[in-house]
């Protein structure tokens, strides 16, 4: 007899169903008391990435909490950059810090040869959450897009506009496709080990993509992102796989019909009356409250919750942000929100 399928997989492989499954970008994080306990006995975030037993029970802390439909693994995009053999550090107060990668040479730096050695903790930490998470909560996998990735590996940190990274790929495109290719094999092996090691849906974060002319959009996050899909799909046929190219609204009608993407995370600035009639019919929509109404909270919060439930309605949908969570979010706005959306 088949397992009967967790809702969020049910979701996700097209189905409308009368409460819309829950989970939030970055619900393991700062905002949580006990994140916050573990955090500051560590050595920074990174060792807590590469920590297994503590990235297992941060993975947990909101599942514990908020009973969420679907855990993702406690980790980073840039845990790939690191495995190739990039200098990383997350500075307090200051984000990501990167030796930046600029020309074909740097690229000879940068080595697939241990990715799996360097990683081998993060399929640890999903093979013990999926041994801990209830029987209808699903196991997310992630990583970035190579677009974003690689913004953050020319950059050597975060930015506004990525001009260097930009520069690079409108002014060298095919130079820069030669780390979009190093990273599309990379990423796709990191997900595909995800998947053995117990994930039941991948993510595909690309935060960046929104920077970019719609002709780069397509070269460097469309199709580097559907080649990660088929070679992800080649190995797990039944995966179901989210993209999220965020600031990248206006070109989704395309993408979402072109594509073999199960669903598609929009971002606060999509309307979802658009969503449910432009992209719905095509994948399962996940989104998309701004996170800073979680901050606000009241009745704005569950007014706009419900008018993002409602509309999208009509389909399979997934209830989640437009971006990720914030540090100064009440728990309590949390606690309102998830009982907003299972009650409306
Ligand atoms: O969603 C989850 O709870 C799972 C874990 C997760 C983290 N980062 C943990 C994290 C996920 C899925 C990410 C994705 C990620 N990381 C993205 C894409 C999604 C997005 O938010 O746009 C990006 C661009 C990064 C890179 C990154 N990591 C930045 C720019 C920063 C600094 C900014 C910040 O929020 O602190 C991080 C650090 C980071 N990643 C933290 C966490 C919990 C904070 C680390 C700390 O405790 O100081």
């Amino acid at each position: 007899m088949n397992e009967p399928l967790k809702p969020l997989i049910r979701s996700l492989k097209g189905e409308r169903l009368d409460t819309p499954p829950i989970w939030l970008m970055r619900q393991a994080g700062r905002y949580l008391p006990e994140y916050r306990k573990i955090r500051a006995k560590s050595s920074g975030f990174l060792d807590l990435c590469f920590d297994s037993d503590k990235a297992t029970e941060i993975t947990m802390q909101p599942i514990n909490r908020f009973d969420f439909d679907a855990a993702i693994l406690f980790s980073d995009i840039l845990v790939v950059p690191h495995a190739l053999g990039q200098d990383l550090s997350f500075l307090e107060g200051e984000g990501p810090i990167l030796n930046p990668v600029r020309s074909v040479e740097d690229l000879e730096t940068l080595s697939s040869e241990n990715l799996h050695r360097h990683l081998a903790p993060i399929y640890q930490t999903a093979k013990n959450v999926s041994a801990l998470l209830p029987e209808k909560t699903a196991l997310i996998g992630f990583a970035g897009a190579p677009w974003t990735v690689a913004a953050y590996m020319v950059e050597g940190k975060g930015s506004r506009d990525y001009i260097y990274a930009k520069n690079w790929a409108l002014g060298a495109p095919d130079q820069f496709q030669k780390l979009i290719k190093l990273l599309v094999e990379a990423t796709s092996s990191y997900l595909i080990g995800q998947v053995d090691a117990g994930a039941n849906v991948l993510q595909i974060f690309d935060t960046w993509s929104g920077v970019l002319p719609r002709y780069a959009f397509d070269r460097f996050c469309v199709e580097p992102t559907l080649e990660i899909i088929k070679l992800v799909k080649a190995v797990h046929p039944n995966i179901p796989i989210v993209a999220f190219p965020r600031g990248a609204t206006a070109h989704l009608p395309d993408f979402v019909k072109t594509s073999e993407i199960d669903a598609i995370s929009i971002d606060y600035s999509a309307d979802p009356v658009w969503a449910a009639q432009e992209l719905q019919p095509y994948v399962t929509i996940q989104g998309n409250l701004d996170p800073v109404l979680l901050i606000a909270g009241g009745e704005e919060l569950i007014r706009r919750t419900r008018e993002i439930v409602s509309a999208l309605s009509g389909g399979p949908h997934i209830f989640n942000l437009g971006h990720g969570i914030l540090p100064e979010t009440p728990i309590k706005h949390v606690e309102q929100l998830v009982s907003a959306v299972r009650r409306s």
